[in-house]
């Protein structure tokens, strides 16, 4: 029998199927507005909660953790946990978990969009007809771009959703280079991949994919040194953190046409800021961190998200767990509340 229920604080308004189940077990406070509530409207309704299920736009610090005696568990709606303090919360005995692999084809299937229409450069295409450019009919040098078909693939990071990448890839008859923090014999064979330094996957590739978590090593992994050895006609696309990239090397880099062109989906700051440099560009395509937006897998993260808060709080395993060291500070059977 449930004595008190335990209270969940939800920081936007996720998809029915998990919400309904987390209110059948749970007391909830949900955020509704449009716009992530501020760090000040986390820390007053974080207060008395024991779970908090919330967004890679909030920024979950010590300051919140402290905010509530009774937090056990931070269920983030997302695979990226760059937005929490992970070690502050495995101190503090707080289970974090995420939503790894629901999320991987959906976006590996925006990366692969991405690198066809900035090399196809079909948004320019498509501006120049509504904005009744499209003058004259076909055109033998009207926006001309790159092919994809049997071009070089450089894949940074091969985790789930490079690998993902890479099998799209291989329907197009690419050759997949990759270059990751362990090299790995199996991924190779299976994924029909090579492995390459970091410096040389860069001179070798025609498209480069980003799929590195944020981490303090990869913040601006990509900046000046790095873009100027790619290839002129290069392509670059990035749907992991904004912060990998240094955007305004990326930027000049683009300006001086050093490279071809960029398919971005991440920004360092989110939303891009209305004067941002990036989006004056013509050869980049522009997309706000939808990776993860079709339908069904906003559902599955919405449930996982949810499964993983209520399996923390019944003692049990969650099915993603990402700081599995908080075992040792707190066990699972002392957080038990149903
Ligand atoms: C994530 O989950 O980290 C993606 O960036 C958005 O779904």
């Amino acid at each position: 029998m449930v004595l008190n229920k335990p209270s969940i604080y939800v920081t936007r308004k996720i998809p029915k199927i998990g919400l309904e189940l987390l209110s059948s077990h749970c007391d909830i406070t949900v955020h509704e507005g449009a716009e992530p509530p501020d760090h000040k409207k986390i820390l007053s309704n974080i207060q008395g909660k024991d779970g908090l299920l919330c967004m890679l736009t909030d920024k979950i610090d010590a300051e919140i953790m402290n905010a509530s005696r009774k937090l056990k568990v931070i269920s983030s709606f997302s695979v990226g946990v760059d937005h929490i303090d992970i070690s502050q919360a495995t101190k503090m005995g707080i289970y974090v978990t995420h939503t790894p692999g629901v999320l991987t084809n959906a976006t590996a299937d925006l990366a692969f969009a991405l690198m066809i229409s900035a090399a196809r450069r079909i948004p320019e295409g498509d501006e120049n007809i509504r904005n009744n450019n499209w003058k004259g009919g076909w055109s033998p040098d009207m926006l001309l771009g790159e092919g994809v078909y049997g071009k070089t693939l450089g894949i940074i990071g091969l985790g789930r959703i490079g690998s993902a990448l890479a099998e799209r890839a291989s329907g197009f008859k690419m050759k997949i280079l990759y270059n990751n923090r362990k090299r790995s014999r199996s991924k190779e064979k299976k994924l029909n991949a090579e492995y390459r330094s970091l410096e040389d996957l860069l001179k070798e590739s025609d498209f480069i994919s980003l799929h590195v978590p944020l981490t303090v090593e990869t913040h601006h992994l990509i900046d000046n040194q790095k873009l100027k050895k790619m290839k002129r006609n290069a392509i670059l696309v990035n749907t992991s953190r904004g912060q990998i990239v240094d955007e305004n090397d990326l930027v000049d880099t683009l300006e001086e046409g050093l490279i071809s062109g960029a398919g971005i989906d991440v920004f360092s700051s989110e939303p891009l800021p209305r004067d941002s440099r990036i989006s004056k560009l013509k050869n980049v395509v522009l997309t706000p961190h939808i990776g993860s937006a079709t339908h069904h897998t906003r559902n599955l993260m919405s449930e996982i998200s949810v499964r993983n808060l209520l399996k923390v709080l019944k003692g049990e395993n969650p099915f993603y767990l990402f700081n599995p060291e908080v075992m040792k500070v707190k066990s699972l059977s002392s957080i038990k509340m149903f």
